[in-house]
């Protein structure tokens, strides 16, 4: 069912040093810094030839990443994002296999225009993972 590795998204407490070390360390492309405060964070997008890697750092109260950071204060891989082909079909097909979807199941617009949907951690390895349509 799932497809294309989307991306990676890393929580970090300052994205613009987290931008440098992509940047100088590791010679990437590095998008400027977009504040999504629907999201509750701020992103850069790290363009790699197969995917992508974000980065998200808290914008605002109630951000959704103030937790983990507080966990991880160094910052760390916070979920990685696969697409799918039909993401009300993905979802159905998930469910009905004990899987449980995050937040009221229904998808919702995420940071690159498309439907996204969060599937909860212990389901799949202690890892969050997002869905999104392709
Ligand atoms: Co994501």
């Amino acid at each position: 069912m799932i497809g294309r590795l989307n991306h990676v998204a890393i929580a970090v407490k300052d994205i613009r040093a987290a931008s440098e070390v992509y940047r100088t360390k590791l010679g990437a492309e590095v998008s400027e810094i977009v504040p999504q405060p629907d999201h509750g964070v701020s992103t850069v997008f790290i363009t790699l030839p197969n995917t992508k890697i974000e980065l998200l750092e808290p914008l605002g109260e109630n951000s959704p990443i103030a937790k983990f950071l507080e966990r991880n204060p160094e910052g760390g891989v916070h979920h990685i994002c696969y697409e799918v082909d039909d993401i009300l079909a993905a979802r159905d097909q998930l469910k009905a296999t004990g899987a449980r979807v995050l937040g009221d199941g229904n998808p919702k617009i995420g940071a690159h225009g498309k439907p996204v949907l969060f599937l909860h951690p212990k389901d799949f390895l202690g890892t969050l993972t997002e869905i999104e349509q392709a």
